[in-house]
Order: C-alpha cells, then structure tokens, then sequence
C-alpha cells in the first residue's frame, strides 16, 4: 500500500523523490505526488492514475530545485483515486506538506473541529487533518518535531505520516503508528522510506522505527523520540540485499524473475540451518527447547498466499510432532475470542512482516500470553520485531505483487519449524529427520527441473487466452496449490479462478463443470497410494463431464496419462513437499496469461504489495 519517500541532502530531491517512489511502485497504488520545500515555501505536483502521469506534469511545469522533498504513491482508502485527493495535503496557508499511509481513525471527529474554527479542507482524504494540525502548530512558533509528537498525540488508528516545512528546508520529520516506515542513513543525507526499496541505490544502512516514535532527518543527523518528546532509539542494520535485487535482469516482469529465482531463494532459506547429518540448527528461534516442549497447540495466522502457506504447514506440523495444529486467517482469529494460553504457539506468517490484520492478530496473541513465532522476508519489519521469535525465509526482495518466491520460502520455513519442533521434542528419529532433510536439500535442483520443463505452460497460456472461468483441484498437501494457483489466477488474469479439494467436487462444485472448461488437476505422488486413486477417479468424474484436464503429476506416473488432456510432469518428492515442485507451474500459467491479456503483471488492479490497513 501507499509508498512514502522523505530526503534531505545536498541532491536535488525531485530527483531521488521520483526515484524512490518508482521503487516502491511495485506496493500498489492510483495517484502519485511529490512536495519540495523551496525558499520558504512549498512547491510541489500531485496526479491520479501512474507515476509516469506525474513526471509528465512536472517535464511540462517544472518544479524548483530543492533539496528537502517528500513524495508519496497512495492506494485510495478515504476518497476516489483523484488529483485532489492525491497526497501530499497542505495545510491552510500551505505552509506545511503532509504524506500519509494508514487510516487516522477518528480524523470525521478532527475534520468536524477544524472545520468549525474556520479551516477550509479541500479533499476527502483523512490525511488533510493532520496537515491542518500539523500547521496549526507551526504557524504558533513549535518546530516540525515538536509539531509532529504534539499531533500524534491526538491521532487514533494507523499512520506513517511524514512532513515538511516551507520556512524550514533543514529538516523532513516522520512518525509512524502501525505502519512501516524506516530511515535510510546516508553521508550528508538522509532519507525515509516505506521500505528499504525507496533508497536501496543511495545507502544499504538503516534504522528500524519502533512504534510510537517520531523521527528528524537532517542532512547530517537522525534524532528520534517519543510522541510526548522523550529521546528514543531505532534499530540500526545493515540491508542485505543491493539494488540489483530490485531490479528486473533482462525479464519482462519482476514476477517471472521472481519465479526463477526460486532454486536460489529455497536454497538461501535452508543454507545453515541444518548439518550435514540432518541436526537442525534455528538460532533465530529464540524461545527454549524446554519452552516448545511444553507446546500443546500450534495455531498459524496468515491472509492470503501466507494463509495456503500456513494450511501446508498444518499437515506437515501434525504429521511430525502430533501437536494440534490449526490454521486461521489473521483477520478472522481475532474476532473470535480464540483459546490461548501460554503453551500456544502462534505461528504468524507474512513476507512483508507489516500486513496489518496479521499484526494485530498477533498483538492480541501476545496478551493472551501466548508465545509467538514469525515466519517473514522483511528484516526490520514490524511482525517479526513484535515476536518473540522468527524464522527469515530469506527470499529476497519481493517485487512482483503476487508472491511467489515468498510463498515457496515460507513453506521451506515452515517444513523446518516442523522438523525442528519434531526434533525438540523427539516425536521423529534423528534418521527420518534427517531424511526429510536432505530431500529439502534436493529442492533447489528439483525447483529448476520444473522451471527447465515449464514449455508446455506458454502454450497453455494462449491457448486459454479466453477462458472465462479456471478450476483447480488437490488433495491433503495439493489442496492449498489448488488455492493458490486460483488465487494466482484472479490476481493476474482478473478471470473467476476457483481452488477445490477434490473430495468435495462431488457435493457440489461438479455443477460448475462444462464442456472445455479447464480444470487443473494436483495428482499426489504414487507413495500415497489412496490419495492418489482417489485423485485419479476425481480427473476421470469431471472429464467424463466435459472438462479440459491439466494434470500435474509425477513424471512417470502412467496411470494419469489417459484422463490428462495436457501432462505438466513433476519430480518425484515426497507427498507433503510435493507443494514446493506443483505451485511453479500454475505460478507460471497466471504469470503467462495475464502477460496475452495484455495486464501488468506485476502490479495487478487494485492489489497492494503489502496490505497495511486493516
Ligand atoms: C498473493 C499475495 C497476497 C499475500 C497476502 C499476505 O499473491 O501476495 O495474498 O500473500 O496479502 O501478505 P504477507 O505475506 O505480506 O502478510
């Protein structure tokens, strides 16, 4: 969701203010713009619709050099995706520029006072309160920071809010409830970021915000405190990946690079937590052996591809250490009074580590004394700071709105919390751990056989160019792919796109089946042989229907061979890592055909990257 970017420096700011916002493009959003302080004033542009909109207003009316700006891409919560509406917000006079991401809850209540006392606010957006307050306060001789610590105060909800003022070019100040925002340190610069990914080619050193904390960049310094004034500290680290990670290498899209990453990602989530034995090693996780073996339930929140991610990990999880496991959509758990106590372990899964229903599942997981464990890409991010413990899944940046490596790492992650778990408590041998082992570490060469033999899918693509509805189907371990290949599908192609476990077909979702309607099929591995028959008398009802099968199965699995219309062959791995190899080729599928349709791939309508309002 919305991209913030702050800078002040010796650049030009217009500069490295676009820059960093085509950077955080890929966070979803509909309007764009941009604030520079200048002579003791603001200038600035702001326009619906993509970036390339607002360069071109400001190539045709230049705006004035100026090395304190901020600029903001905004995903339309408060108000249609128009100019007006477009951040940053003025206050008043117009002295002060304010950029916003997050909801200000209580800001109809903020609006109706200022609005009584005379102020006249143009857009109807909640952020334009706080540029009212905001300069309210500096008009009555405060500086930004104070100004900034004093509005928070009075500001209930979600909020980045980042801001400058005209008569004051030294410093950009920000502060952030809820919603990501991090600092990047520079020399003679400083800069602000959503993400690391708004200065990733100007500085690799950053400094995590806590909550409730306010932040002054100056061109030589970075000072952070409190909402009510009181000195605090960020977090300094060092960004592990460079700016060529945020970059597309010779591929259309960033997804399609994403998705060929994947032999690398999974191999960089496994490198140095196990031995050559098997003996698994999570220094990260930093809650004790005596503590998980007192687990007596694991409960895993998550939304969307993290979610199918999570509904794998239940199976694996159950099946290696016998704890009861549930899955829960983050948004759904906290509203239904869920039983914790302090031997639950809550298992959050985000890439981005900032989705807001997840954080605040966790939030009321940890008051219930709950222990909680994050799986997340996103070093400095809010979900894994808050845990108590986390496993990074180490993908990489992730660009391409639809998650794919992302989704591959986490159930690498998850498989190893599962083993881990397994060996904590003893529930496995060391050999059947060390087993499942050294087939993870088989996966980054199984992962690009599947990529190697991906040609098959392209001419798919077309062929199904104008399908109108696509069918999925698994069982155990393939029922989420079946998920998430729909998922994938809605998302790119905007088709309807449905997953099925395939025991339920016949109470009732056959009724869909039409003749050439395509129908995915996930075919588990012959060694779990009921599974498997039963999957193959599922292809044979719906294509004894009509239905166009695509058959996904291992590669010299005969017995599919006369119910697939097309045969996607997959290695053969063991049932319950069988996700890692099958969820490619339907990544790929989506990725191709919304590529025909003509849609951009990597930033779908109306989708954000990372979903930080509730
Ligand atoms: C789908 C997708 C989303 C995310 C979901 C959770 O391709 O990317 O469904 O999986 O929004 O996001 P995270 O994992 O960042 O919490």
């Amino acid at each position: 969701m919305c991209g913030i970017v702050g800078y002040v420096g010796d650049k030009q700011a217009r500069d490295v203010v676009i820059e960093g916002l085509r950077r955080l493009e890929y966070r979803g959003y509909d309007s764009a713009g941009i604030a520079l302080v200048h002579d003791g004033t603001i200038a600035g542009d702001k326009r619906a619709g993509k970036l390339a909109n607002l360069e071109k207003a400001i190539a045709e009316t230049p705006l004035p050099p100026s090395t304190t700006g901020i600029g903001h891409t905004r995903w339309a919560t408060h108000g249609a995706p128009n100019d007006v509406n477009a951040h940053p917000h003025l206050g008043s006079t117009g002295r002060v520029a304010v950029v916003h991401n997050g909801i200000i809850e209580n800001f109809a209540r903020l609006r109706d006072e200022l609005e009584r006392a005379g102020h006249d606010l143009v857009s109807e957006t909640d952020t334009e309160v706080a540029a009212h307050l905001l300069e309210n306060e500096v008009l009555a001789g405060v500086d930004l920071t104070a100004a900034m610590q004093a509005v928070c105060r009075r500001l209930e909800g979600a909020f980045t809010l980042v801001a400058v003022d005209g008569q004051d070019p030294s410093r950009v100040v920000a502060a952030r409830r809820n919603s990501p925002l991090v600092v990047g340190i520079g020399e003679g610069e400083n800069f602000i970021g959503s993400d690391v990914a708004a200065f990733i080619e100007h500085t690799r050193e950053a400094l995590e915000l806590g909550q409730d904390q306010v932040v002054t960049i100056t061109r030589d310094g970075v000072e952070v405190s409190d909402f009510e004034g009181n000195a605090a500290e960020g977090r300094r680290y060092h960004v592990n990946w460079d700016l060529a990670a945020a970059e597309k290498d010779g591929y259309d899209w960033f997804m399609r690079k994403e998705i060929f990453e994947q032999p690398r990602a999974i191999g960089d989530a496994l490198l140095g937590r196990h031995d050559e034995n098997g003996l698994l090693q999570l220094d990260e996780v930093r809650i004790s052996d005596d503590e998980l073996r007192d687990i007596d339930k694991v409960i895993i929140i998550a939304c969307g591809s993290s979610y199918y991610a999570a509904m794998v990990a239940k199976y694996a999880i159950e099946h290696w250490t016998r704890i009861p496991c549930e899955v829960e959509l983050s948004h759904e758990f906290r509203y239904r009074d869920p039983i914790l106590t302090r031997n639950t372990l809550v298992v959050a899964i985000s890439q981005s580590g900032e989705t807001a229903d997840t954080l605040m599942a966790i939030r009321h997981a940890i008051t219930q004394k709950a222990r909680v464990l994050a799986i997340c890409n996103t070093n400095g991010s809010t979900i894994p700071r808050e845990s108590d413990a986390v496993i990074y899944t180490h993908a990489g940046p992730e660009i391409g709105v639809a998650s794919t490596k992302g989704f591959l790492t986490q159930l690498v992650a998850c498989y190893l919390l599962g083993l881990y778990l397994a060996q904590v408590r003893g529930t496995k041998y060391g050999d059947e751990i060390g087993a499942v082992v050294r087939e993870l570490a088989m996966m980054p060469d199984r992962v690009q056989q599947v990529l190697d033999d991906s040609g098959a899918i392209y001419a798919l693509a077309q062929r199904f160019k104008d399908a109108k509805s696509v069918l999925f189907l698994g069982r155990h371990a393939g029922f989420p792919v079946a998920l998430e290949g729909a998922l994938k599908l809605k998302e790119l192609a905007y088709i309807h796109a449905e997953g099925f476990a395939a025991g339920e077909l016949k109470h009732g979702p056959i009724a869909l089946i039409e003749e050439g309607l395509p129908v995915f099929c996930v075919v588990p591995p012959r060694g779990r042989d009921q599974l498997h028959d039963k999957m193959i008398s599922a292809i044979q009802e719906v294509r004894a229907r009509g239905a166009l099968t695509i058959v996904l199965a291992e590669s010299d699995d005969t017995e599919v061979v006369p119910y697939a219309d097309v045969l996607i062959p997959l290695p053969t791995v063991p049932t319950l890592l069988q996700p890692l190899v099958a969820t490619i080729p339907m990544q790929l599928f989506a990725c191709e055909l919304a590529t025909v349709m003509g849609h951009d791939v990597d930033q779908p309508r109306n989708l954000a990257k990372s979903v930080t309002v509730e």
